[in-house]
């Protein structure tokens, strides 16, 4: 069976690392290149955190490191509250061997997307300004993927005290995202969806648990005590691993359901809806549809692919 070839490009990020941990585990994916980006913590961290998970996860693949800042409004923003000081929750690297690749993520996308033909599946589940650049200096990517899959936007926000219709991903760089959903068909896996696949406070328990003390599942061992550590600190009985279901949503399509639609993303630095994914859901504006939007999951399904996922890292 051919594998499919996936980059993903990320900041890590705990969700992210789930992301980049459920990719490497899937015998239907080829995860080929993973591109950092800032955004949940400082691009420093990202990049190390990519190359440590490298080590880690045993994921033998090109890092193309990416974006230092975004392209709108480059000042220094970021969830570490959410993710833990160094991105990773209590993942720790130790020293890291894994070396990035010579060519900036820009580069190492727009290569691996010719020399796949119109294979690549390219997945961001950080900010966009990766993409936005890659799209600047290749303005022929488009035609070069197979599919380009997001997570961010949806139809509500995550970023509070600023905006509560934007997401963090997109609102970190709207410039990145509207350049991106202007030239790119999105499959867009947004709040709406991957809050509905939110992961219940035993299941992490679970997942603790079938990870045991096997070398292997260390990382999903420390992510999965870590979330549980969220849920009990924030009062909710749940908490949300958005990226890993953009991932979910490629290896097995009965996962996330998508309905198409027309999307643009507000960036005017003083709309009050700055960085939202508006989605024209009846069609009013007379726009072709340019997104996939996610609307149904299968939580079960979901949850069941991440303990599945443990297993698979605890007995290798
Ligand atoms: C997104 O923001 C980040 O904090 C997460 O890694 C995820 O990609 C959710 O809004
Ligand atoms: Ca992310």
């Amino acid at each position: 069976m051919k594998k499919i070839p996936l980059i993903i490009d990320c900041d890590p990020g705990v969700d992210d690392s789930y992301a980049l941990a459920l990719a490497n585990s899937s015998e239907l994916l080829d995860l080929i290149a993973i591109t950092p980006v800032e955004g949940n913590v400082s691009s420093d961290l990202t990049r190390r955190n990519v190359l440590g998970l490298c080590d880690l996860l045993n994921i033998d693949c090109r890092v193309g490191f990416g974006a230092e800042k975004p392209l709108f409004n480059p000042w220094y923003r970021n969830a570490a509250g959410v993710h833990g000081s160094t991105g990773v929750g209590t993942v720790e690297f130790g020293e890291i061997k894994k070396q990035p690749d010579p060519q900036p993520a820009w580069e190492v996308i727009y290569e691996e997307a010719v020399r796949h033909s119109g294979e690549l599946v390219l997945m961001a589940v950080g900010p966009l300004t990766n993409i936005a650049t890659c799209l600047r200096l290749h303005p022929d990517l488009p035609k070069h993927l197979k599919r380009f899959i997001i997570m961010g936007g949806g139809t509500f926000g995550n970023v509070t005290n600023t905006s509560k219709t934007a997401e963090f991903n997109i609102w970190v760089d709207p410039l990145a995202a509207s350049e991106v959903f202007s030239q790119l068909e999105v499959w867009m896996v947004g709040l709406n969806a991957t809050h509905a696949a939110a992961v219940e406070m035993t299941d992490f328990d679970e997942m603790v648990a079938i990870c045991g003390d096997a070398p292997g599942a260390y990382v999903l061992r420390e992510l999965s005590a870590f979330s549980k550590k969220n849920c009990m600190e924030n009062g909710h009985d749940n908490n949300v691993i958005h990226d890993a279901l953009a991932v979910a949503s490629l290896i097995d399509p009965e996962v996330v359901g998508f309905d198409h639609h027309y999307v643009y993303v507000e960036h005017s630095g003083d709309a009050p809806n700055f960085g939202q994914t508006v989605i024209d859901f009846d069609g009013t504006s007379g726009k072709a549809p340019n997104c996939h939007v996610a609307m149904r999951v299968d939580q079960p399904r979901f949850v069941r692919m991440l303990k599945d996922m443990c297993r698979w890292y605890a007995e290798k």
